[in-house]
């Protein structure tokens, strides 16, 4: 999907500071990053996991590093306390001039503000500071929109981005009209213009969820396919930029794209690994977690909490040489905490009991050796090194005790048509020996204690 950041300007605005005239037209966009802290805590506290407060300058510099993942050159940071958001411009007007000031010293040409801001706030900010504003929904749908690898995840972010644009009509809608071959005059669209893009703008969210559904009955053919594989499934969950990919990597020695950026994984992406019994495995990587995830962008996860919920071990990789790392921790257990309560892809009650920590990044913090904590937690919590490989055999090690504990070895006979059942003890026991004969289908099978009781309960 197109940027909105390069080219998008509110016609109505002069041209953005890196048009200046002034020769710096040519490199990447110069861009500022303000993060509103407001010191009391927000959160409702009705969540098990509520993270703690973060500190300011954490959250300033995931912020940074969220910019500057879409290629944006970040000329200014600051951090302004609040102590009231302002209907008309959320930061108080001194604020507002001080950032100004900043704003024209630096040539900025966008500001991303790390808030949730209102269609008016954008538009008074834009109209004060004589340049583009984002707020931290915008960002993240763009990087979204840049990271997504798959159709699926390209058309969720699509629609969550016309989603969002959609009620910030009155401000702009550039794109529309360039393609109309209208741009450029001066005031803005009138309210016929608006109509017209609102009901194009719908006509497109239509023809998107059509595409939509047409992609995730494909999916739904290709996970019935992939049920049938006798693996069971290890889904990497984790906060943005833990190391998820790099970890996918070294483990499964494939090329996936891993690089310093947030959100270089949007779709998941599955690749075999053979444990150190023999055993082996299907890998899943997933897509990085954030905090204040944008609600239009909840749809777009759908297809990663669809892997999650049916994996076998939830192997949750945490940046522990992170400040913030706790916190990531919350943020991540809060959203599958939602996912088991959610309708979408429910987690069954005991997600917690599939859990494995993957304190990744050791080598930053001295090795594994010295990772606070690791020990204490048995084999739920693994220090490791994703880059340089230390801890990952133990790591293995443990993946492989998992999911051998307590197997018992049973034998069926399912009823040749009942390819569902036999489907269901491939996925989730060790198929051992399997003789087919006119009827039905002799299977003997290593199953866990929870598993076997699940397969044998009569049918509700
Ligand atoms: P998202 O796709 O954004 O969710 O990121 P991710 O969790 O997949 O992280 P990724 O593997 O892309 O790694 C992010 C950054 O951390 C990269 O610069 C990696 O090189 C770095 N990194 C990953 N693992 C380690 C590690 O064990 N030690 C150190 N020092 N850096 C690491």
């Amino acid at each position: 999907m197109r940027s909105t950041l390069s080219a998008e300007t509110d016609p109505g605005l002069p041209a953005p500071a890196n048009d200046r005239g002034d020769g710096s037209d040519t490199g990447p966009t110069r861009a500022a990053v303000i993060l509103p802290y407001e010191k009391q805590p927000r959160g409702t506290g009705s969540h098990a996991f509520d993270a703690a407060p973060r500190a300011a300058e954490a959250r300033l510099a995931e912020a940074v590093g969220l910019a500057a993942s879409i290629g944006v050159t970040i000329v200014h940071q600051a951090i302004v306390p609040l102590r009231e958001r302002r209907p008309s411009t959320f930061l108080g007007d001194g604020q507002v001039a001080m950032a100004k000031q900043a704003i024209d010293d630096q040539r900025v040409a966008v500001v991303v503000v790390d808030a949730a801001l209102t269609p008016v706030q954008q538009r008074n900010l834009e109209r004060e500071w004589r340049c583009k504003v984002i707020d931290r929904t915008g960002l993240i749908l763009e990087i979204f929109g840049e990271r997504a690898r798959t159709k699926e995840g390209a058309l969720q972010v699509e629609l969550a981005h016309l989603d969002y644009q959609r009620t910030r009509l009155v401000r702009s809608w550039t794109h529309l009209e360039r393609q109309r071959g209208g741009f450029g005059f001066l005031g803005g669209p009138g309210e016929s213009q608006i109509e017209i893009d609102r009901r194009l703008i719908t006509d497109r969210m239509v023809k998107l969820k059509k595409e939509l559904d047409q992609v995730r009955r494909t999916r739904g053919l290709h996970r019935r396919q992939r049920e049938k594989v006798p693996y069971p499934v290890i889904a990497l969950v984790g906060y943005t930029n833990a190391g998820k990919s790099t970890l996918f990597n070294a483990l499964t020695g494939a090329g996936v794209y891993a690089q310093d950026q947030l959100f270089a994984t949007l779709d998941p992406t599955m690749r075999g690994i053979r444990l150190p019994s023999g055993r082996r495995a299907i890998l899943s990587d997933t897509v990085g977690f954030i905090s204040e995830l944008p609600t239009q962008l909840v749809e777009a996860f759908r297809a990663t909490l669809e892997e999650v919920a049916a994996a076998d071990i939830i192997l949750h990789v945490r940046d522990v040489a992170h400040p913030d790392t706790a916190a990531q921790r919350s943020d991540v257990l809060k959203v599958l905490e939602e996912m088991a309560e959610g309708a979408h892809a429910p987690l069954d009650e005991g997600w917690q009991r599939r859990v494995v920590e993957v304190l990744n990044k050791a080598d930053l913090l001295g090795g594994v050796g010295a990772v606070p904590g690791a020990a204490a937690e048995g084999d739920s919590a693994i220090a490791v090194s994703a880059m340089t490989g230390e801890g990952l055999p133990a790591l293995l090690d443990a993946l492989d005790a998992r999911l051998s504990a307590n197997l018992e070895t049973v034998r069926y006979a399912i009823p040749s048509q009942d390819g569902a059942r036999l489907a269901w003890l491939y996925r989730h026991g060790e198929v051992i020996e399997r003789a087919d004969t006119e009827d039905d289908v002799q299977v003997t099978v290593r199953l866990s204690a929870t598993d076997r009781a699940r397969f044998e309960q009569p049918p509700a």
